[in-house]
C-alpha cells in the first residue's frame, strides 16, 4: 500500500487543501505536489497542520532550509551559539550526546504531526527548523518579525547528498540518472529546488526589512569564523571581546565540525525510530550516520558527466536570470 493512502488528512481537509495535492509515485519515498512543490507525502499533514495552527513569536529564530543542504549542522551551530551561555563546559554539551536533530525541532515534522502539537520549550528565543518554502510558511511566520536563518547549497552537491541519503534510508536503489532526471524535473523533496531558494530570496528583495540571512555551505566551510561572527550579529548575540580572547569562536566550530560530529558515538551508533509511524521509514528508523557522509563541496564531479552538467546548469540558469541570486 502507498505510503499517502494510509495518512489521515480527513480532520484537515475542510478548506480542502489536500484536494490540491496531486500523488505521484516516486520510487523512493513518495511526493505530493501542493501549491507548486513536492512534498514528501509523510509529512504533508505536518506542513498542513502548522500552516493552520502554528503561532510564531517575533523573538523565534527560524532555521530554513532545502533538505541535504547541511540542515543538521546549521541546527548545531544555532543551538550551541545561541545556548551557549547555558552550556559554558563543553565536555557536558547536549551536542555530544544529541542528534542535532534532537536539539531543534522541525515544525511539520517535529510539532505537528497527527496535530498533536508537542509542548515548544518555552525560552526565549525558540530555536525551530523547518523545510517549508516561504511560499508555504504558516502565516504567523510571515506576519512575525522573527528571524529567519536560511541556508542553501550548490545544487550539485545538493543532489548528491540527497540520492545518496534517498538510497541509504530506503531498502532499494534508485539509479542516479533516474533521480537526476528528477531532480531536474523539480520532483525532489520540497522541490523544485531552486524555486525554494528563490521564494525566499524574492521575500528579501521585496521587503528588505524583513529580518533574514543568507548563508551559502560552501561559504560556511571554506570561511567558518567569519560567518560563525556573521551569524551570531544577525541572531543579535555577538561575541563580546572576552569571548573572542578565550577562543569562543573556534570552540563552537569545533565542537559543530563534521569530525567531531560524525565521530560522536551517539551520531555513529543512534537511530530514530516512531513507532506506530504510518511509514515503514519511521517505524523501522532512521540511522543517524545517515546525515553525516562526507560533509564536503565538490563532490559533484565525482557523478556528475558533461550532459548532467549542461542540463542542470542550463536550468539553474534560466531560472535565477534576473533575480540576482546567485548560487
Ligand atoms: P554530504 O552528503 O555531501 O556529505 P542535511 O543535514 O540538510 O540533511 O544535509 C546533509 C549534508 O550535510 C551531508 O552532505 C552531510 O554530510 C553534511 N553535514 C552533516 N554534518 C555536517 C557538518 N558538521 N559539517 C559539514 N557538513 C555536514
Amino acid at each position: 500500500q502507498s505510503p499517502s493512502s494510509t495518512i489521515d488528512l480527513e480532520h484537515l481537509e475542510e478548506d480542502g487543501p489536500s484536494q490540491e495535492c496531486k500523488d505521484v509515485d516516486i520510487e523512493k519515498g513518495q511526493l505530493s505536489e501542493y501549491h507548486g512543490f513536492w512534498i514528501p507525502t509523510w509529512s504533508l499533514e505536518g506542513v498542513m497542520a502548522s500552516q493552520k495552527q502554528f503561532q510564531a513569536h517575533d523573538t523565534d529564530i527560524l532555521l530554513m532550509t532545502a533538505p541535504k543542504v547541511g540542515t543538521t549542522w546549521f541546527k548545531a551551530i544555532l543551538f550551541a551559539l545561541v545556548n551557549r551561555m547555558h552550556y559554558p563546559n563543553l565536555q557536558e554539551h547536549p551536542l555530544l550526546t544529541n542528534l542535532p536533530h534532537a536539539l531543534v525541532p522541525m515544525l511539520e515534522v517535529d510539532m505537528y504531526k497527527k496535530k498533536k502539537v508537542k509542548d515548544l520549550n518555552p525560552a526565549s528565543p525558540r530555536l525551530l527548523s523547518t523545510h517549508m518554502p516561504y511560499t508555504l510558511l504558516p502565516t504567523s511566520v510571515k506576519n512575525s518579525t522573527c528571524k529567519i536563518v536560511y541556508v542553501y547549497r550548490n545544487p550539485k552537491d545538493t543532489f548528491v547528498s540527497l540520492w545518496h541519503f534517498l538510497n541509504r534510508v530506503h531498502s532499494t536503489t534508485v539509479s542516479l540518472e533516474e533521480a537526476f532526471d528528477k531532480f531536474c524535473r523539480g520532483m525532489s523533496s520540497f522541490g523544485p529546488y531552486w524555486d525554494h531558494v528563490l521564494s525566499c530570496w524574492k521575500e528579501s528583495i521585496e521587503k528588505p526589512a524583513r529580518k533574514m540571512i543568507f548563508l551559502k555551505y560552501e561559504e560556511m566551510k571554506e570561511q567558518p569564523t567569519i560567518h560563525l561572527r556573521r551569524i551570531a550579529e544577525f541572531l543579535d548575540c555577538p561575541f563580546s571581546l572576552e569571548e573572542e580572547a578565550k577562543g569562543t569562536v573556534n570552540d563552537i566550530l569545533k565542537l559543530c565540525s563534521f569530525d567531531n560530529l560524525s565521530n560522536l558515538e551517539v551520531n555513529k551508533n543512534g537511530r530514530f525510530c516512531i513507532p506506530n509511524h504510518e511509514t515503514t521509514l519511521f517505524r523501522q528508523g532512521i540511522d543517524h550516520a545517515s546525515f553525516f557522509r562526507q560533509g564536503n563541496s565538490g563532490d559533484w564531479v565525482n557523478y556528475f558527466t558533461p550532459h548532467m552538467t549542461k542540463r542542470l546548469d542550463h536550468i539553474i540558469e534560466e531560472k535565477i536570470y534576473g533575480t540576482g541570486f546567485k548560487f
